[in-house]
């Protein structure tokens, strides 16, 4: 039987850091309040193109792997703040790197756009079709926010990781995934004013905006969270002590708390880094693996649990 497993993952965050203490100079907020209420403590701020910051860590993932650009036959992007929209980020980006062989594909679920091209990529290794597929995930949220929003804006930052997945005959890599979408609340995130259902005729369309809806999207988090986590702890017949690490999406240090609380996980399972990049969307799951790798939490052959929760409102673990 065909697997999938993970040969290498990198990640790539731009240089500038805005603190709590700089967001204040700006508008109405405070380091207490952000601190107290969602643990960011700073956020780095993109100054080039999504594609820039992809690229580095796709080189980076790729010559981990020691795998040429031309071997890739498929790319699979989860970004929801991409270069364009036609053409597609991931040709772009697959046009920067060389890799002539690889299908590309944009994939937009949001935050859990990683975990989404994780599960395609590795299904699609699994059937035959595919054999070595890089997955990347990040966003560049700055450049679409809408900075007199307070609520929001104190919220996200810029990252993107890269990991290369390969077809192998071992029990490993993405075991299982459970994905789902909650489409019923699919405006309690929302970006204005960016789409084809918007007019253009209108001075609003030059300006994007947010409906974000926080305390709602809080709750639903925390719980299709966990029950995600549970559908793949069940699938696997396996229970929360069998896991070592807790990879889960940096949105909010408190709803990691609630998440842990809800599945029964000790503080030392739940990997966080919210504090360092705040909410980076599709990167945060990349960013946090590549760290607990570099930070020696995790090892092959351990168990992992990611689980991810965004705009949509999508949902998963794997
Ligand atoms: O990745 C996608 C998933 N996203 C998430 O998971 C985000 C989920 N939601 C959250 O993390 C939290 O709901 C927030 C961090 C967004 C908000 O925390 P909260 O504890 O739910 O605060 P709140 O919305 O109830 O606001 C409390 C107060 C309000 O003032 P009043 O009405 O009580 O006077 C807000 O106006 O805090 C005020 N406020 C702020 N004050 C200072 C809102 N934003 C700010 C701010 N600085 N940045």
């Amino acid at each position: 039987m065909i697997r999938s497993y993970i040969k290498k993952i990198e990640f790539h965050v731009p240089e500038k850091i805005i603190t709590n203490d700089d967001l204040a100079k700006k508008m109405d907020t405070s380091d207490e309040w952000i601190t107290s209420r969602t643990g960011i403590e700073e956020r780095r701020i993109c100054h080039c193109n999504f594609s820039d910051m992809a690229l580095v860590a796709s080189r980076h993932a790729l010559a981990a792997a020691g795998l040429e650009p031309g071997e890739l036959d498929l790319i699979l992007l989860g970004c929801l703040t991409p270069d364009s929209h036609c053409p597609n980020t991931a040709s772009i980006i697959a046009d920067a790197l060389g890799a002539r062989n690889a299908a590309a594909i944009d994939i937009n679920s949001a935050c859990t756009g990683f975990l989404y091209g994780l599960h395609i990529g590795t299904n699609l290794i699994r059937t035959g079709a595919h054999k070595k597929v890089l997955v990347i995930g990040g966003e560049f949220i700055s450049h679409y926010m809408n900075w007199a929003k307070r609520d929001v804006a104190v919220l996200f930052g810029d990252a993107c990781g890269a990991v290369v997945i390969e077809a192998t005959n071992e029990e490993t890599g993405l075991l299982t995934a459970s994905i789902g979408c909650e489409s019923d609340a699919k405006y309690a995130i929302q970006i204005t004013n960016l789409g084809s259902s918007y007019s253009r005729m209108t001075d609003d369309f030059l300006y994007v905006d947010w409906n974000f809806e926080g305390q709602e999207v809080f709750k639903r988090a925390v719980k299709a969270m966990a029950q995600a986590c549970e559908n793949v702890l069940e699938k696997q017949n396996l229970s929360v002590s069998d896991i070592k690490l807790v990879v889960p999406h940096q949105a909010n240090k408190r709803i990691l708390d609630a998440l842990a609380k809800r599945i029964g996980l000790d503080e030392n399972q739940v990997f966080v880094n919210v504090h360092k990049y705040g909410n980076t969307s599709a990167g945060t799951i990349p960013v946090a693996l590549t760290e607990a790798l570099e930070e020696s939490k995790i090892h092959p052959g351990d168990y992992l649990l990611m689980a991810s929760f965004g705009a949509g409102l999508t949902w998963g673990a794997g």
